[in-house]
This record gives structure tokens, C-alpha cells and sequence, in this order.
């Protein structure tokens, strides 16, 4: 196992009827902006919901804050946040309205001309963040205990990660509840997200790391468990509150501690949507299939563990159940509805490929566990998708 540092400081709130332990979560004095996105928590009781937890507070709302959210919009955000004295932040809604609101507790702080600059591209940290917390809608990115937030920028077709200690939310409030009313779209989205999160962790070379692998194979066998009793019976809670915490738990560090990690799905992944607009998990659904078969050789060892362990493959030979493993991931893909080629999207994957090569070049990056990801493999890559 490697060396590794754990911290994860944010307090969970699990569970039904929970958004209402806002007010005991909210210090009183606290002046609160509450951020939200295109209008489902009016159409679901989540606004009302918490409207009345927080009678009596000193609270501002902003609304509008969009799928891969922008930089542009989360700017009039900071303003509010700057000129009214805001104190504390409350995402409400996915990950998007939550990374949102993680840059809007960042750029709040940075003095500044362009603070998607100096954030995303120059690595120019504020020293503190406004203090934040969130409910969270949707079950996909982890955000809601993770440190982390992906904004896209309109006007030069980018979108880039960012981390900062400040901003792991002070709580998170999941009640599983209310993913009842979640289009069925971003239910996949999110069981995509999850897993591909959890083999970016996992799925690299091996370090002797029994436990983790446990955990994160059990992450995988309860996402493909449960998946089918959401899509059949969208108001099943225990299979709605056990994909939440499957999501939670495959992006909050826990079984990262002491091995390997990859992301190289998700570098061109988020080219693909910052590209051509395609959803997060769609982005991933194509890429991930690809990759791995590109990268078999390189992980046959974690993969023969996953068809083993998640799939019960009884195949001796590492690299046949390999892509025995490779092959099962993309079915259970396309099993829930989700797409898994380019031309499914009418994407040129010639010219993906192309675009996606031409930038990593530009800015000199390779991606995955031993860097093999470099801007020529990526191009490969995306054109077998
Ligand atoms: O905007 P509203 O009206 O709220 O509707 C949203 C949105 O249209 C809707 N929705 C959310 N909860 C709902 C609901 N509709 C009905 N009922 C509910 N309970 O779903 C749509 C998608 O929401 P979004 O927040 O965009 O989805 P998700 O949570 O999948 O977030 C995707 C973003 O997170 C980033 C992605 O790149 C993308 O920008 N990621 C963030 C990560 C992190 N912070 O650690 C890691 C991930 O790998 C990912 O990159
Ligand atoms: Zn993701």
C-alpha cells in the first residue's frame, strides 16, 4: 500500500424528512445565499422545504446556475456574495449547483480581474473560501463530500477541474427522497458517474490493497444490484438511498486511501462535453469501454479481479478475463439505456479525436496512473469511440 493523508471534515445527514435540521445546522447569525439551479427543487418541494427550515434567517437566493455550470453565471453570484456581505453558502440541488457554489466560495475571495484564470488555469488559490454547505439532490459526483468542483467557461469552450481544502462543504444533507422525481437521463448519468468514478480509483495496478478493493468492488456490485430497481420502480428508498450513498462514498477519498488513481476517463471526458455539450456521464459511458481496452495489458490484473469479483467470471487467464470484464461494464451500460458510442451523440469521432489530441498537446499534459494517457494515446482513444 502506499502512503496516504486522509481527511474528510464534512458531517453527513442522511437520511428521510432530514433538509429540516437545516436550522440547527445554520448558525443563526450567519447572512446565507442560497444557490439553485434550473427550477427542480420548485417543482419538487425541495425549495419549500427548505424556505421553511430557514424561516428567520438573513437568507438571499440565486438561481440559474446550470448543468456543467458556467463561469459566467456563478460571476453574478460573486457579486451578490461580495457587495452584500453573504457569510455562508447553500448549494441546493447536483453537483453542479454544488461545484458552482464551491467556485462562488472561492472567486468571493479572490481581488482579482478574472478568477476562472487564476483559479482553473494559473492554480492562484485564495488562502480561504466563504464557508458552505449543501443539499444535495442528485447521487453522482460525490461533491457533496469531496473537496472539488468542474466549471466550464463559455467563451473558450473549457472546462477544468479545481481543488481547494476550504471547500469541502461544513455538511451535506441527503435525503434520498427526493431523487424520486430525477429524470431517468440523470439517474444513469449518476450510476455511470459513480462507477466510472470508482474504477478511476480502482482500477490501475496493483498495490496489495485487499481492503480497498473490497470496498470499491462492493461499491460496483451494489451500483449494478440496485440500478434496476430505480429504473423499474423510481420510488424505491432503500435502492434510491443505496445508489446515494454508493455515490457519496465512490468520490469522497475513502477508497483512494493508499492506491493508485487514474482520471484519465474523465480528462477526456470533460473535453467531450466541453466540446460538443454531451452530459458528464454520457461523456463517460463512451470513453471508459475504450480506454480500458486500450489500457488492457497495463491493468489486467485489477480488471481480472473486477470480472472475478464483480461479475463472476470464472476465467483463469488474466488478460481473457480481462476482456471478458471490459466487455461486462459496457453491457451493463447499455442494460440501463445509456448510450456508449460517439455516433450515438452524431459526433464525428475522427474529428473528436482530432480536437481532443490538438489540446492535450497545447497544454502538454498525460493522464492516467503512469502517465500513458499522453495526447497521442487520448487521440487513439477517442477514435475507437
Ligand atoms: O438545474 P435543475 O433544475 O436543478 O435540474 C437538474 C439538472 O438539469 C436536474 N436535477 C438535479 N436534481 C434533481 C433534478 N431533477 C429532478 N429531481 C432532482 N432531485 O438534473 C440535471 C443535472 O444536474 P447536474 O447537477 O448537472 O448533475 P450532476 O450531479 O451529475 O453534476 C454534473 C457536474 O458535476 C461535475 C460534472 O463534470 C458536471 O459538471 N463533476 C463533479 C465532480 C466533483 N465535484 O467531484 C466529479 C465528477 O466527476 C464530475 O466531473
Ligand atoms: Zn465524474
Amino acid at each position: 500500500m502506499q502512503n496516504f493523508e486522509f481527511y474528510g471534515p464534512t458531517r453527513v445527514v442522511f437520511g428521510k424528512d432530514t433538509i429540516k435540521e437545516l436550522s440547527r445546522l445554520i448558525p443563526r447569525d450567519r447572512k446565507v445565499l442560497m444557490t439553485y439551479g434550473g427550477g427542480s427543487i420548485k417543482k419538487n418541494g425541495v425549495y419549500d422545504q427548505v424556505k421553511k427550515a430557514l424561516e428567520g434567517y438573513d437568507l438571499l437566493e440565486f438561481g440559474g446556475i446550470e448543468p456543467n455550470p458556467k463561469y459566467e453565471t456563478l460571476s453574478k453570484a460573486v457579486e451578490i456574495v461580495k457587495n452584500e456581505g453573504v457569510n455562508f453558502l447553500l448549494a441546493v440541488g447536483g453537483g453542479s449547483v454544488l461545484d458552482g457554489t464551491k467556485f462562488i466560495a472561492l472567486a468571493s475571495k479572490y481581488n482579482g480581474d478574472d478568477a476562472y484564470d487564476a483559479i482553473m488555469k494559473r492554480g492562484e488559490m485564495p488562502d480561504s473560501a466563504v464557508e458552505l454547505a449543501d443539499v444535495i439532490t442528485l447521487p453522482a459526483t460525490g461533491s457533496e463530500m469531496n473537496n472539488g468542483g468542474v466549471i466550464s467557461r463559455i467563451s473558450t469552450s473549457e472546462k477544468l477541474a479545481f481543488h481547494h481544502p476550504d471547500v469541502f462543504p461544513k455538511f451535506s444533507i441527503i435525503d434520498p427522497s427526493v431523487t424520486f422525481t430525477l429524470p431517468v437521463k440523470q439517474t444513469i448519468n449518476g450510476i455511470v458517474d459513480t462507477f466510472v468514478h470508482t474504477m478511476e480509483f480502482n482500477c490501475t495496478y496493483d498495490v496489495n490493497s485487499p481492503l480497498q478493493d473490497i470496498w470499491a468492488m462492493g461499491i460496483l456490485r451494489t451500483l449494478i444490484s440496485e440500478a434496476p430497481k430505480v429504473l423499474a420502480n423510481p420510488e424505491d428508498y432503500d435502492a434510491r438511498a443505496n445508489l446515494f450513498w454508493c455515490a457519496t462514498c465512490g468520490l469522497n477519498y475513502w477508497i483512494s486511501c493508499g492506491v493508485p488513481q487514474d482520471w484519465s476517463t474523465h480528462m477526456i471526458g470533460h473535453e467531450l462535453t466541453a466540446f460538443y455539450g454531451i452530459d458528464h456521464g454520457q461523456s463517460l459511458a463512451i470513453v471508459e469501454p475504450r480506454l480500458l481496452r486500450n489500457q488492457k495489458v497495463a491493468k489486467s490484473q485489477k480488471l481480472a479481479k473486477i470480472a472475478r469479483e464483480v461479475f463472476g467470471i470464472n476465467e483463469p487467464v488474466d488478460l481473457k478475463a480481462a476482456d471478458m470484464a471490459i466487455d461486462k461494464i459496457e453491457e451493463f451500460f447499455n442494460s440501463i439505456g445509456m448510450k456508449t458510442k460517439l455516433s450515438d451523440y452524431g459526433i464525428d469521432a475522427e474529428e473528436a479525436a482530432e480536437k481532443i489530441r490538438t489540446r492535450f498537446k497545447e497544454r502538454n499534459v498525460a493522464f492516467g496512473e503512469k502517465g500513458a494517457i499522453t495526447a497521442d494515446v487520448a487521440y487513439e482513444i477517442v477514435k475507437a469511440c
